[in-house]
């Protein structure tokens, strides 16, 4: 009873699982994503649903999906790493999986389980933000998404914090998830490696000199085998990632921020230059209290536990 499917669809990768009422996952499936092609992602999303659902009663479908999402939770407008251009999602899994379908900004859905079952609890004003191929952002107050007039409220990887700056996936330039990803991190040292930088040698080491297979995955691990130029490479995408903290703080004055995603499994290495960036960049600073940045607890599956939640309380109003 009140098993629901949430499944999470990033720019790598599917991840889907069978979540409780208490955000508790009974079971998961992966896959990773198969490139720009809309109809093999959809193909994806009902392997992974046919893979997990078997016997059990499940109530709803909840998809966390990379891209601006309409404010009903049918149709992703617009993704920058996926092929979605105005897609009808809900409308065409839910005819094809005969099972209510509700489909959440995937940031957004981890955000809601951060805030219900980890690091957000407690705190009724939270700022939650994944670092993966992307920068995604969730805004949840007095125990509800923020999600804007049109939806794609909580878009913080595509404020614009370097004029002019890295040509980003949404079309625009200088963004900040251009600065602060996965994405962002593993470019910053191909650009280095190519142009002969000591500072990546244990990086370069790492993937025989093929510059084209350094990516933000493998800076990381470098980084949490104390490689100095990865620390380095960490620093900076704090350093950046402070910033833009400290202008979320400025238009919201949370009481949390909460950092999740893949690149921000390493712990401290990137919290802790993200602090002192914040504190360094924090208008009134010394004058007003700062929110506090910690750590995601739900590790990768929050967007598929909060996306499960979700479309659970949909159908359920529990
Ligand atoms: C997209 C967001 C998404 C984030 C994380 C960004 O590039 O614009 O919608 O939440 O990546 O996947
Ligand atoms: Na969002
Ligand atoms: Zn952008």
């Amino acid at each position: 009873r009140g098993l629901a499917v949430g499944i999470d669809i990033g720019g790598t990768k599917v991840l889907g699982g069978i979540v409780d009422v208490d955000g508790t996952i009974l079971a998961t499936c992966r896959k990773s994503t198969p490139g720009r092609d809309v109809a093999a992602v959809e193909n994806t999303l009902a392997a992974v649903v046919a893979e997990l659902v078997d016997s059990r009663d499940i109530v709803a479908l909840g998809i966390g999906a990379a891209g601006w999402i309409d404010g009903t939770g049918s149709t992703v407008m617009f993704s920058p790493h996926l092929a979605w251009r105005n897609e009808p999602l809900r409308e065409s899994l839910q005819a094809r999986l005969g099972r209510p379908v509700l489909v959440e900004n995937d940031a957004n859905a981890a955000a809601w389980a951060e805030s219900r079952f980890g690091a957000g609890t407690g705190e009724s004003r939270m700022l939650c933000l994944t670092l993966g191929t992307g920068i995604g952002g969730g805004i949840v107050m007095d125990g509800r998404i923020e999600r804007g007039r049109f939806g794609a409220a909580g878009e913080f990887g595509h404020m614009v914090i370097v004029p002019d700056g890295h040509r980003c996936e949404c079309g625009n330039r200088g963004c900040l998830e251009q600065y602060a990803s996965g994405n962002a991190l593993g470019r910053e040292a191909r650009e280095l490696a190519r142009a002969g930088s000591p500072m990546v040698h244990e990086i370069v080491r790492r993937v025989d000199g093929d510059v084209d297979a350094i990516t933000g995955q493998v800076v990381a691990e470098a980084a949490l085998d104390d490689d100095p130029g990865a620390r380095n490479l960490f620093a900076d995408v704090g350093a950046w990632l402070g910033l833009g903290l400290a202008n979320l703080a400025a238009a919201y004055d949370p009481g949390r921020f909460v950092i999740g995603g893949g690149v921000s499994a390493t712990g401290e290495l990137l919290l802790e230059p993200t602090r002192q960036s914040f504190a360094r960049n924090l208008t009134g600073r010394g004058y007003r209290p700062a929110a506090g940045v910690v750590h995601a607890q739900l590790g990768p599956e929050a967007g598929l536990v909060g996306a499960a939640d979700l479309a659970r309380r949909a159908v359920t109003d529990a």
